[in-house]
This record gives C-alpha cells, structure tokens and sequence, in this order.
C-alpha cells in the first residue's frame, strides 16, 4: 500500500526546505516586509501546489528533474493570493494556516506589499532557473508562461474577481464552475503540467496529466466550499461558515451538500481515469486525488 503521509511529510520538508534557501543571500532590510512574507509562507500550508508539481515529474519517469525552482514559485504565488484573499477588501478574514492573517499580524499596508513581493519573488525564481538550467531554458520560459497565464487575468485573478462580483448575486451553476475553475484550478493544473513539462513528459503525457489536474483542481474547490460547511475551524487553521456569512455562492449552496460531495467524487474518478497509463508511477497522484475529497485541512 502507498504510503501518502510519509510521502507528503517528506515531499513537505524538501519544499520548505527550498523555500528557507530563497532568503539566504536577501538583504537584511530595516522593513517588516521579508519578516512578513516569511510569516504567511512559514506558517504551514500543505504545499499542495508543489507536491503536485514534484509528483507529476515523477510520474513522467523523470524523478532526477529538478523541478523545484518551479515547486517553490508556486507556493509562492499560492501564499501570495491567500494573504491578498483574507484581506477586509475581499473575504475579510482574520485566520488563515492556524495563525492571525498576515493584514492583521502587520497591517494592511504590509500585507498588500507582502504579497506583491510574494509573486514577484516567483517570477525571479523561474527567470533564474532559466538562467541556470542551460540548454533547458526553453523548457522554463514554457514554465514561466503557463504559471504566469493560470495566475493573472486568464486565471486565478479573474476568478477572484468573479467570486467577489458574484457575491449576493444568483449565478449559475455552469457560471459557478467557471469561476471555480479560474479561481483555484488554474493554478493546480499548472501545477501538474510544469512538473509534466520539466520531467520530459511526452504530449500523450501531458495531455493525460492536464485533464487530471483540471479535474482535482475543480474537485478541490468544491471540497474547500464543503469544509467551510462541515470543517473543524481547529483542523482547518480557517474559519469556516464564513462563505455563508458573504453570501458567496458555492456548490453546495447551489447543489446542495449531498450533491456537492457527488459531484468531487465524480471529478476524482475521472482524474483517476486518467492515471491509467502511469501504471506504479501514478500512485503517489492517485492518492494526492483521493487525499482531495478525504481531507479534513
Ligand atoms: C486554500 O488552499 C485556498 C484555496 C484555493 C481553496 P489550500 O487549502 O491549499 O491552503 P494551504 O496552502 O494548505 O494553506
Ligand atoms: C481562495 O478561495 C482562492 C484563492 C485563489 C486565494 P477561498 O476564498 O474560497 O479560499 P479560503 O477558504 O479563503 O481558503
Ligand atoms: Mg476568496
Ligand atoms: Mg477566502
């Protein structure tokens, strides 16, 4: 049996690690600035985003790749957008990873320029692997462009902007999944295709792998919105009941719970499907799947 805790706990630990490395040669600022970056950063996400990337390289076969320069870009963008997330112009929130939001462990100010240091910071890391990985460069500049499609205005931040549009307002649900899609899955199924990408996958590969992460990256959100109905506020390191409070719309307020959990359970099945062709190779991606609808943080 695979085991998915000691493999997340490792693959945990060398992203962190990666991510300790990034401050070694940064200046010691008089500002709050980097102590507030490396406060969201260090307060203890799953690292989702990486492992993806890590897992995807893996199972293309290439467990030599070194895909962490794009591992760590993408937590850092992810941490950026949670911190601008919680912030009272957009969910308001006061906790998030277990810890005070970062806007109200420093203050506003901070926050918003931490987390535009934040996602430069990304894109310094992948230009810099291009710099450093010679005869692979076209490799990261192919990296480069897909994170940074699923982050902006095709992706996450677009679907940032519809959720917040949409608060208060009846949307559809085909509307619902779109903003889904955009807000949280873009940046997962990036996830998985730059690590398809840097561990030489073939197109077959990457074809296979992208529908795998659009589905866990739909099903995720969909579990997100259900812990912020039945999670333990202890487990989550979240609030929960805040959606309703918003008035957002979420898929089980427009599906109902049951429907909800359907509707993950359909998109993990078929993210499985997909992983036929991997065969041993898929099983750390094919636990990550079920680990989406199963977890409890
Ligand atoms: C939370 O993401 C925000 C969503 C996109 C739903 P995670 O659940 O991956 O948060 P961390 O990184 O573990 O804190
Ligand atoms: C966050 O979505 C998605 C981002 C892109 C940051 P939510 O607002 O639904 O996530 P939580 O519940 O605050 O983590
Ligand atoms: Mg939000
Ligand atoms: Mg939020």
């Amino acid at each position: 049996m695979f085991d998915l805790k000691a493999y997340l706990k490792e693959k945990q630990q060398t992203v962190n690690a990666a991510l300790t490395k990034l401050w070694d040669s940064s200046e010691p600022y008089p500002t709050p600035l980097v102590q507030a970056m490396r406060y969201s950063l260090e307060a203890g996400g799953k690292r989702l985003r990486p492992i993806l990337c890590i897992a995807a390289s893996e199972a293309v076969g290439n467990s030599k790749a070194d895909v962490m320069p794009a591992a760590c870009a993408l937590e850092l963008i992810h941490t950026y957008s949670l911190i601008h997330d919680d912030l009272p112009a957009m969910d308001d929130d006061d906790l998030r990873r277990g810890k005070p939001t970062c806007h109200k462990a420093f203050n506003e100010a901070t926050a918003i320029l931490a987390g535009d240091a934040l996602q430069t910071a990304a894109f310094e890391v992948l230009a810099d692997a291009g710099r450093h990985h010679q005869g692979d460069t076209f490799k990261w500049l192919e990296v480069t462009y897909l994170i940074a499609r699923a982050a902006g205005f095709s992706g996450m931040v677009q679907g940032q902007m519809m959720d917040i549009s949409s608060e208060g307002k009846g949307i559809t649900l085909e509307e619902l999944e779109r903003l889904h899609r955009l807000k949280t899955g873009a940046l997962i199924e990036a996830s998985v295709q730059a690590g398809a990408i840097l561990g030489g996958g073939n197109l077959q590969e990457l074809i296979a792998l992208s529908t795998y992460g659009r589905d866990i990256g739909l099903a995720f959100q969909v579990a997100d919105d259900i812990l912020n109905i039945e999670g333990k506020p202890e487990m989550l390191g979240k609030p929960v009941g805040s959606d309703r409070d918003h008035q957002k719309a979420t898929t089980p307020s427009l599906m109902g719970l049951e429907q909800a959990k359907a509707r993950a359970g359909e998109l993990i099945d078929s993210a499985l499907e997909e992983l036929r062709v991997f065969g041993k190779k898929g099983e750390p991606l094919a636990a990550i799947a079920r680990y989406v609808l199963e977890r409890t943080r």
